[in-house]
């Protein structure tokens, strides 16, 4: 990793804030400042508050299910959930640090995080986002575009310095932008959700095949317009979930997008032409019911939990940066 990889912040971004959340004192310098794991939470902490929720997908629903692969998945990866059906743990969740998020709300990327129990306390974890890209390159650019966003002196971010950051930082722009065009998911049973890191896939002859991987929802995309959205209730996600899974399982055809000579493998915030890649179906990901929130916040499904079979980008610096940070986030959460 390589939140040893430091760069320096421009002090002009940073200001010299004092945000007090919930009875925490986050302080932000003027000077340069490393973006370690530790940055990287306080600087969600700062822009989202310190609530003893995750700093990051605050807000979400424990599932279980199960996964099933194809027979064609073992031609890929050695890995044992291509070998045979796995129990799955899963998380649905609203992007961003506020736990009181609206299910309407547009801007949050939806997430879905999975942990494939492959036995013998060996797991598999997936985390994924409904859009194809991440919103920065390098934890660094993380770090900006958060402390562009800390609140002032009124409680409230500077509009001049996120117009900054983001003219500065064109590519930090894009997902935002890929959200605005699209409707709402009107469900979390309804949206596409990429792992956006590229990942190695070693077979058993030792043959290595780099991916993308996508769930699609077999019900198809369910969005809703802005005026729908106004009708729902603030947490109508979790009866539309209950509802879905009193008539059967809600599930996602796994598969892998193939990536090709020249696909950039250490961006998160590029994207690979999807329509014009090959695409294998690894498996069917069946989620069956709700599981006690308890249980998904015990733990963290942490994206460096891989197994022999599949590894992550080497140099890709974002997926380095998340699982430390994770950690860090999961040690205020129990405290
Ligand atoms: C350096 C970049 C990133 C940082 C610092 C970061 C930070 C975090 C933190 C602190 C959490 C809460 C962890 C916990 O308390 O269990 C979290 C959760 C999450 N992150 Fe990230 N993240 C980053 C990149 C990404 C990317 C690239 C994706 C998608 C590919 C992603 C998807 C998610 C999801 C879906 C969750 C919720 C997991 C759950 O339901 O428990 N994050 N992130």
């Amino acid at each position: 990793m390589t939140h040893a990889a430091i760069r320096t912040i421009c002090a002009g971004c940073l200001g010299l804030a004092l945000s007090i959340t919930s009875g925490v004192m986050i302080t932000q310098h003027a000077e340069a400042q490393e973006a370690s794991p530790e940055a990287l939470v306080n600087g969600l902490n700062a822009v989202f508050g310190q609530h003893g929720a995750r700093a990051s997908h605050a807000k979400g629903l424990c599932v279980t299910g199960t996964f099933t692969p194809e027979a064609t998945a073992k031609s890929l990866s050695k890995v044992a959930q291509f070998a045979g059906v796995v129990p799955l743990l899963g998380r649905f969740s609203m992007g961003g640090g506020n736990p009181k998020v609206p299910d309407t709300a547009r801007p949050a990327p939806r997430g879905l995080a999975l942990r494939f129990d492959l036995g013998s306390g060996n797991a598999f974890d997936l985390v994924m986002l409904s859009t194809p890209m991440f919103f920065a390159k390098t934890p660094e650019q993380m770090l900006g575009f958060l402390q562009a966003r800390f609140p002032g002196p009124d409680g409230k971010p500077d509009p001049a310095k996120i117009k900054a950051f983001a003219a500065a930082n064109p590519d930090t722009t894009k997902q935002g932008a890929w959200l605005s065009g699209r409707p709402i998911p009107a469900s979390y049973a309804g949206a596409n959700y990429w792992g956006i890191h590229a990942f190695t896939l070693t077979n058993a002859q030792g043959a290595a095949t780099v991916v993308k991987f996508k769930a699609v929802p077999r019900s198809g995309e369910i969005g809703m317009t802005d005026e729908e959205a106004k009708t729902k209730s603030q947490d109508f996600y979790s009866d539309d979930l209950k509802q879905r899974l009193s008539a059967g399982p809600v599930a996602f055809d796994l598969i892998s997008i193939i990536g090709e000579s020249g696909d950039p493998t250490d961006d998160p915030t590029a994207v690979w032409p999807e329509d014009a890649r090959k695409a294998i179906k690894l498996g069917t990901i069946a989620l069956s019911a709700i599981e006690a929130h308890a249980t998904c916040d015990a733990i963290v499904f942490d994206p460096a939990n891989l197994v022999d079979g599949i590894a992550g980008p080497a140099n890709d610096a974002i997926f380095a940066a998340r699982s430390p940070a994770y950690a860090v986030s999961l040690s205020r959460r129990t405290k």
